[in-house]
């Protein structure tokens, strides 16, 4: 592994701290371009996680005996640390371990939403929303008599702020918004979204599943009052996701899941509830998870979360501009040097999920389909786009071979 010594980071170092980049398909080495919908998980990760299981194993919080104390305070320790990443002041009381970034918008909507909304009241979401968002706060608005507006994207791919300002009212009592689009590449203004959200006393929920893997993030600076993420794409194990809230939010929620680890007392009448984080984190939690993604954020951290961002960026631009050379390639979303390092684009009239299947053959692997953006699918026009996303492991020589199996594609389908 390295640390942040220059600006450049040393790819062929990182690389080595991840077997699976070596394994070979039809004799050619894997090129691993779907990252967004899950990144890799470098050996330091994989080991903690066999360490877990080898030498500490136990259900935490209830046990008295060493190995659950153990367990229990490694635990407890990676909320801290998963909050110090994003910048939650408050600590593990501000960081709720959930399954994915899924369950981290539905605790919310359900938690919170299905309380708090009703008739007369919208909740703004943007056009480029993923469905993790986008169903269930449809879900929450039919069950509550709510209202969901959607706040346009612009033909170049970005959010319509204008039309930002006109759509957030009085009567928004939540706005919910992708910090950065997996479909588009857009990086979305979101600290400007939550200052008009909050000038009209509404909440501001961040996504942020293609936001925390690859860049710094803040909450507190953002001005989020919620936000979350997945463990899955930045190095971690699946089966982890993250929601931050702010602490007098969190407290005045309702649970979302009952059960146990959740109370402090229960009678044959009533319960009462354990204090934050544990609260929102009915049963036996996701202990190896969480010890695991704290992990997977020492690695992301010692490489320098700057240097991340500016890595990607560059590959993503560099993407961009080779495939903007093909006459009969179109690219969706902002310029090759304003966005992230993911590219979604489409090859004359091939399906994307043929192109897909060609760039297979020669061992690349992408993403086709809708990226669970339907609507905005819908928007562009297409049913379907390619898309090749890129993280620390991935480099320029990789990106060349994503475009020598798309020209390979181009022929065939001439
Ligand atoms: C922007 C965005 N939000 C939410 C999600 C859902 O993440 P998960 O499947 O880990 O719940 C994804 C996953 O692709 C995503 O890209």
């Amino acid at each position: 592994m390295e640390t942040q010594q220059s600006d450049a980071l040393d790819v062929a170092a990182i690389r080595e701290d991840f077997p699976i980049l070596q394994r070979e398909f039809s004799g050619s080495q894997v090129v691993y371009l779907d990252n967004a919908a899950t990144s890799q998980t470098p050996d330091q990760v994989v080991d903690v996680i066999a360490d877990y299981y080898r030498e500490t194993n136990a259900n935490v919080h209830r046990g008295l005996h060493h190995l659950s104390q153990e367990a229990s305070i490694a635990y407890e320790d990676a909320h801290d640390r998963l909050a110090e990443f994003v910048g939650a002041s408050g600590g593990r009381e501000e960081m709720v371990f959930t399954k994915n970034t899924t369950e981290s918008e539905n605790l919310v909507a359900f938690a919170w939403g299905l309380n708090e909304l009703g008739p007369g009241d919208e909740v703004v979401l943007t056009e480029m929303e993923h469905h993790a968002s986008l169903v269930t706060w449809q879900q929450v608005a039919k069950k509550t008599g709510a209202e969901v507006k959607y706040i346009p994207v612009t033909d170049d791919g970005y959010l319509d702020m204008d039309a930002a300002a006109e759509l957030i009212t009085d009567d928004t009592q939540l706005v919910n918004a992708v910090h950065v689009s997996n479909t588009l590449g857009t990086v979305n203004p979101v600290a400007e979204l939550g200052d008009i959200a909050h000038d009209h006393d509404a909440l501001f929920f961040v996504d942020g599943a293609q936001a925390v893997p690859n860049r710094p993030v803040d909450v507190e600076d953002i001005g989020a009052d919620f936000y979350a993420f997945s463990g899955h794409k930045m190095l971690g194990p699946t089966g982890i996701g993250c929601l931050y809230g702010r602490k007098e939010l969190l407290e005045d929620m309702e649970p979302y899941l009952y059960g146990g680890m959740m109370i402090e007392r229960v009678t044959f009448e009533d319960s009462t509830w354990a204090e934050l984080p544990w609260k929102f984190e009915a049963g036996t939690p996701v202990i190896a998870q969480g010890i695991a993604l704290a992990a997977a954020v020492d690695y992301l951290e010692d490489i320098g979360m700057e240097r991340i961002q500016r890595h990607e960026e560059q590959l993503a631009e560099y993407a961009y501009d080779r495939l903007t050379e093909f006459d009969d390639v179109e690219v969706y979303g902002p310029p090759g040097d304003d966005r992230v390092g993911l590219v979604s684009f489409n090859v004359g009239s091939v399906h994307a999920h043929d192109l897909s299947s060609i760039l297979n053959d020669h061992a690349v692997a992408i993403r086709a389909g809708d990226h669970c953006t339907q609507p905005l699918h819908d928007k562009l026009g297409v049913a379907a786009t390619a898309r090749a996303s890129f993280y620390v492991y991935n480099t320029r020589e990789e990106v060349d071979k994503l475009i020598e199996a798309i020209d390979d594609a181009r022929q065939l389908f001439a």
